[in-house]
């Protein structure tokens, strides 16, 4: 059957407001056409994210009801602990209240003004945690990586020969090996068990512990399974236990494939680094048996954390595969292969006329806003652009990404995505490139002002079809 058929039913819904056409241009305008100063009301389908955006399930919530939130030694933790090392059989499990808070935990240790970071490719946070510590973060994608329409099936490995020159070259300066799975940056690309031994035996060479920033680890497990010879009769849950065992540590955001809408946590077989891990929490996030969460989260998460290895669930990739595959249809150059979480359109090619520094992604996510009230994330140089010295260089890619929230929208709500991008291409040749008019020094994408260099080409369009009336 192709119906996609989602594996939940709906027990609670939340309304959608529709906008038209004329009141996102008023909103877009107002919000310094940046997408994340629209308020989320204002949004009729939001692929800004799939971080805390998922629907829980009734386990969870009835997990909530059991939260335990004693200060210290709380029962909800030792389930939340026993969770992880079900899955990630770690030393030390430390929780904190998002990603983030692990990597600034994490780097505070181990990084440092000379030291430099190896990684498939940094997330945002990563790198700007990396960096605040004035350490350097260094990517190093296999080539297919930089390539939006290669195909390969683990386009998120890291260059092997790449990470052995530098570990050969300046392994003192290394503290850690990273490898984000999947590669969220990279189009949301897996890496495969082959790429994770080959890192593990590098930095067991050079005397190096490896760090999986594991935000996504169910859905690379799930690409190893489709994708790698050996792993088609395995299960999801033993492809995951088999890719944290070649790690040292891990970094987490829950919010992704722990199914919840806050949390996180750092785990660590060290027990040195465990321990000064514990002490920087205490300061900024909390008791170690809570972090920065209360106990009914991290009840949420030991329940999500079982939910997510089930394949049926995992299955939801096929919505991404489906939109995917309808906007490589209508003409629309994505990223192949189509990711996890996510669809990246390349609006480089999309866009030739808008130069990378006219941001040509930022300018196809306006558009898409204005056209359907849908949100999505632009990925370029507007994320990326800013040096760490104020300078202003193109980034590798200008995408434009559209995650879909795990559990939250149904096939029609796709649907209406591509109809909304049917009509947006037959005027692509109207959009304009923008400038940035405020920024702050750091992550500038999430407060940054910007302006279009052509306004007339944002407003007063009289062909846009598709419109969700008010
Ligand atoms: N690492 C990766 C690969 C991520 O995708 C994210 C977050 C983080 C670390 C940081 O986690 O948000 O819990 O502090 N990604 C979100 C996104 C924000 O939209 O892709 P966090």
């Amino acid at each position: 059957m192709d119906t996609i058929i989602e594996p939940f039913r709906i027990k609670s819904v939340e309304p959608i407001q529709l906008t038209s056409r004329a009141e996102r241009e008023r909103m877009i305008r107002d919000a310094h056409y940046n997408l994340f100063n629209l308020h989320a009301d204002d949004v009729i389908i939001d692929l800004l994210t799939d971080s805390g955006t998922s629907a829980m399930s009734a386990a969870q919530w009835a997990g909530l009801m059991q939260g335990d939130e004693s200060y210290a030694g709380s029962p909800s933790y030792f389930r939340f602990e026993e969770a992880v090392k079900d899955l990630m059989p770690f030393e030390h499990v430390i929780p904190t209240h998002q990603g983030r808070a692990a990597e600034r935990i994490l780097m505070g240790i181990v990084a440092g003004p000379d030291a430099k970071i190896p990684s498939n490719t940094h997330f945002d946070t990563t790198r700007a945690n990396i960096e605040a510590t004035g350490a350097e973060a260094v990517d190093l994608v296999i080539d297919a990586g930089h390539v939006p329409d290669a195909e390969h099936p683990f386009k998120g490995n890291i260059n092997l020969d790449r990470l052995e020159a530098l570990l050969d070259a300046e392994g003192d300066r290394v503290p850690i090996v990273m490898l984000t799975v999947t590669n969220n940056t990279g189009g949301g690309q897996p890496v495969s068990l082959a790429n994770i031994r080959g890192a593990k035996a590098l930095c067991d060479a050079h005397d190096v512990p490896l760090v999986l920033d594991a935000c996504r680890f169910a859905e690379n497990a799930y690409f190893i399974k489709q994708r790698e010879d050996g792993y088609g009769d395995r299960s999801v849950k033993e492809i995951v236990r088999e890719m944290f065992s070649h790690a040292d540590g891990m970094t987490m955001s829950a919010k992704k494939d722990a199914l919840v809408n806050i949390g996180g946590w750092l785990a660590l077989d060290d027990d040195a680094w465990a321990r000064k891990a514990r002490n920087q929490l205490i300061l900024t996030e909390g008791f170690p048996t809570y972090g920065g969460l209360a106990g009914r989260d991290l009840e949420a998460i030991a329940v999500g954390l079982q939910e997510i290895v089930d394949e049926d669930y995992l299955d939801r990739m096929a919505s991404t595969r489906y939109l995917g595959e309808a906007l490589t249809e209508l003409g629309v150059p994505i990223v192949k292969p189509v990711g996890g979480h996510a669809v990246y359109i390349d609006a480089k090619s999309l866009l030739p006329h808008i130069p990378p520094l006219d941001y040509p992604a930022q300018s196809l996510a306006v558009a898409l806003y204005v056209t359907g009230g849908i949100r999505g994330v632009e990925i370029g140089s507007v994320m990326f652009g800013r040096q760490p010295d104020g300078s202003e260089e193109p980034a590798d890619q200008e995408l434009l990404r559209l995650a879909i929230p795990r559990r939250v929208y149904t096939q029609s709500h796709v649907d209406y995505v591509i109809e909304c991008f049917e009509a947006l291409v037959g005027r692509k040749g109207a959009l304009c490139g923008y400038e940035i008019t405020e920024e702050p020094p750091q992550l500038r994408h999430f407060t940054a002002h910007l302006r279009p260099k052509a306004p007339e080409a944002v407003h007063h369009e009289t062909d846009g079809p598709v419109e969700a009336s008010s």
